[in-house]
């Protein structure tokens, strides 16, 4: 049966990279059919940032495929991108950064898949002005979706594969919240005997990633250290236009790429849509439309390989659109 997808078009550079992503899926012979909805800055002069029908098409189809949103820093409306993912309860955020052999980085071996806790951390943004020069800001760590999310760290690594979770922290300093964190890590990783386990403090991970990345396989994080571990990544696999990611629940998936609206180049159709792709084929996968996802992966790969027409941010100077035919036409 033709699976329904809710789609959010963003905005920013949102609007330009989920046209083109629709038009190489529908060129590939998914089996999807689109409910695409106005969200962000371009919804806003509507009064509603999110329409209210764009939650009742994920309601009904559980599956969104979902462009970047603007956040404005320090004023305006609250994320978006968190309330959706809380709303849903969308606990783990799955972002595999594997090193493409047609972009050249220092680091080809490159094949790290981060699982970031996505619903709680200093993420919940709960801040209060103690004083007119104090802010306290809350990070929540719970047991039930630490569990949650390193347990599905392990299922993956075991169901793909993988040799090693790696827990990242700063137990050291955050003895009760990253320790509760920790200490649940090692409980479960008994459960997986046949994945190795070991534990990296945030700031030695960090050195450690950009030297060695190769050390890495699967690491599991809470929320704001996944935030940030993930763009490093990014930068090791040659830049945030190549990152997708998933953020699942028990009941709900949104696919979306890892970078932001990017409104410096917004309009000026130069996006990189490979990363919205990238996370459309996740998404595929998920819906039992693996093939589909696999001829566009072999299809971007052609592109990237061939070089010869590519976005800005990889050293072409194709647009966004030129891109997608090129896609298009390797399918
Ligand atoms: P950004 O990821 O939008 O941009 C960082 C840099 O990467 C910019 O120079 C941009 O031009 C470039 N870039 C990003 N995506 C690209 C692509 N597909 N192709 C080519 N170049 C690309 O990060 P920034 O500027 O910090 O955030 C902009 C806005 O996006 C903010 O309001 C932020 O809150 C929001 N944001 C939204 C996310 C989401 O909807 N999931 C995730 C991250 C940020």
């Amino acid at each position: 049966m033709t699976q329904k997808i809710t789609v959010l078009k963003g905005d920013g550079i949102g609007p330009e990279i989920s046209d083109a992503v629709m038009r190489i899926l529908q060129a590939a012979g998914s089996d999807v059919e689109f409910e695409c909805f106005e969200v962000g800055e371009n919804a806003a002069q509507n009064g509603e940032l999110i329409p209210e029908a764009a939650f009742t098409s994920f309601e009904a189809n559980h599956i969104m495929l979902k462009a970047p949103i603007t956040t404005p820093i320090g004023k305006g409306f609250r994320s978006l991108n968190v309330m959706l993912r809380k709303r849903y309860d969308l606990y783990a955020n799955i972002r595999p950064a594997k090193a493409n052999a047609a972009v050249k980085t220092p680091f080809p071996n490159v094949d790290i898949v981060t699982f970031r806790e996505n619903t709680e951390d200093l993420y919940i943004g709960e801040e209060t002005q103690v004083d007119a020069d104090t802010v306290h800001a809350l990070k929540l760590i719970t047991r039930k979706a630490s569990e949650q999310i390193i347990r599905d760290a392990f299922t993956y690594a075991r169901t793909h594969q993988r040799k090693k979770v790696t827990c990242v922290h700063k137990a050291n300093i955050l003895k009760l919240s990253d320790g509760m964190f920790l200490d649940i890590f090692c409980d479960i990783a008994k459960e997986f005997p046949d994945i190795e386990a070991d534990d990296k403090i945030i700031d030695a991970l960090c050195m450690r990633l950009v030297m060695n990345p190769g050390d890495f396989d699967v690491l599991v994080m809470p929320n704001l250290y996944g935030d940030i571990v993930s763009d490093l990544t990014a930068g090791l696999i040659g830049g945030l236009g190549l990152l997708p990611s998933a953020n699942i629940g028990s009941e709900y998936a949104m696919f979306e790429a890892v970078h932001g609206s990017a409104p410096d180049i917004a309009g000026q159709h130069i996006a990189n849509p490979t990363a919205l792709l990238w996370s459309a084929c996740m998404m595929l996968e998920s819906i039992d439309q693996a093939d589909c996802a696999k001829r566009i992966r072999r299809a971007v790969d052609q592109v990237l390989m061939q070089g010869t027409c590519l976005t800005p941010d990889l050293h072409g100077n194709a647009s966004t659109e030129a891109y997608r035919d090129a896609i298009i036409a390797a399918l």
